[in-house]
């Protein structure tokens, strides 16, 4: 075990990777009633990144991953735990195992975290534990999802909405200050059935008076106004504490990296904490709504393009089914 007992988080690197086939909204405009005009209008969102048969989420998590232990500058073998965030593993046993072994982390322990849209938050706020408290000093977490693979694509109110992708970071214990400066979680589960991704099995017979369940899941259901009305609300409440907490003003906040939901979404949030709009770091016209990957995809971009610098505060939330949401506010590099 190692000795970082009271140590700070940096976060050190970060990488992503999405699928190469792009669903454009004039394609969706072929598959059901929509149009290019009502989805950039309602969404923001132009393109989406579709997993083919021979892309895995394993596979996708492992490329992002690789390029985030590259930028963080440390060997694959010095990762201590790897968290994979995701709602749509390649096995329902978790995927995390097969990311470990794919891209050769010998060392390091590996388990599935499932907190759908606030799946990274959740992971980081995790690593974050691992680390202050000694037990662990490299952590990759990972945000992936091919919720391709769930969505009804003959209903327009939610097909229009997902993509596929995955983004990585590594979390590195250090005495030089910690960059995790605060966060927040919250669970609401008595709003479960605003948006939902269910099993549903019929009974299969095996001895007299006893069955058992055999089926698979259904695509995802949503409540498409409740879950808006949700995140306008609560995302700026869960930043809002976080600030306060920390003594924080709008002008402290150099960067607001929400989860890729909804482009109105993101702008609702920043104009409520009165960040404003060249602040939003924002890349859903290309990838759409993919879930656990969308905060570190967007991230990954902001930091390859030189927006995002080191000592940068960022501001950041996921949300999503669950209910779950939640904040951070952290220091990049
Ligand atoms: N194309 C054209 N018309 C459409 C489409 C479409 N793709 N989808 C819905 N419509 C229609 C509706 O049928 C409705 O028509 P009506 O007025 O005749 O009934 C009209 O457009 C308006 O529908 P609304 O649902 O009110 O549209 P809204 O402006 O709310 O946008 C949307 C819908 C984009 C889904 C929005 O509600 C939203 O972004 N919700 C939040 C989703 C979200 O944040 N999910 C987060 C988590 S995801 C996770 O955790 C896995």
């Amino acid at each position: 075990m190692l000795n970082n007992m009271g140590a700070g988080i940096a976060i050190t690197g970060c990488g992503s990777a999405a699928p190469e086939s792009v669903l454009t909204n004039h394609h969706l405009a072929q598959m059901v009633e929509t149009s290019d005009e009502w989805i950039v209008t309602r969404t923001g969102m132009k393109n989406r990144h579709i997993a083919s048969h021979t892309e895995t989420l394993s596979q996708l998590s492992a490329l992002a991953a690789k390029k985030a232990i590259a930028m963080a500058g440390i060997s694959v073998t010095e990762i201590d735990l790897i968290i994979l965030a995701t709602s749509t593993p390649d096995d329902l046993f978790g995927s995390a195992c097969k990311v470990q072994g794919l891209i050769g982390a010998t060392n390091a322990v590996a388990f599935d975290l499932t907190a759908a849209c606030s799946g990274f938050i959740f992971a980081l706020i995790t690593a974050a534990q691992f680390i202050r408290t000694g037990v662990h000093k490299n952590v990759l977490i990972i945000g992936a999802d091919v919720l391709s693979r769930w969505v009804d694509w003959s209903d327009r109110s939610s097909c229009v909405l997902f993509g596929d992708g995955a983004g990585a970071v590594v979390c590195q214990a250090t005495n030089d200050g910690d960059r995790l400066l605060g966060f927040e979680m919250y669970s609401k589960g008595s709003q479960n059935d605003s948006l939902n991704l269910n099993y549903h099995g019929n009974s299969q017979p095996l001895v007299e008076d006893l069955t058992a369940q055999y089926g698979t899941y259904r695509p995802i259901t949503m409540n498409g106004k409740e879950v808006y009305r949700f995140a306008v609300a609560k995302v700026p409440e869960a930043i809002g504490k976080v600030m306060f907490r920390l003594n924080l003003t709008a002008e402290d906040i150099d960067w607001l990296l929400l989860h890729q939901a909804n482009q109105r979404i993101m702008d609702a949030v920043a104009k409520r904490l009165g960040i404003p709009p060249h602040k939003i770091l924002s890349n859903i016209a290309e990838y759409g709504n993919t879930s656990a990957a969308s905060i570190p995809l967007a991230l990954d971009a902001a930091v390859r393009e030189g927006k995002v610098k080191p000592g940068d505060t960022i501001a950041t939330s996921g949300f999503g089914a669950g209910l779950t949401w939640g904040s951070a506010i952290f220091k990049w590099g």
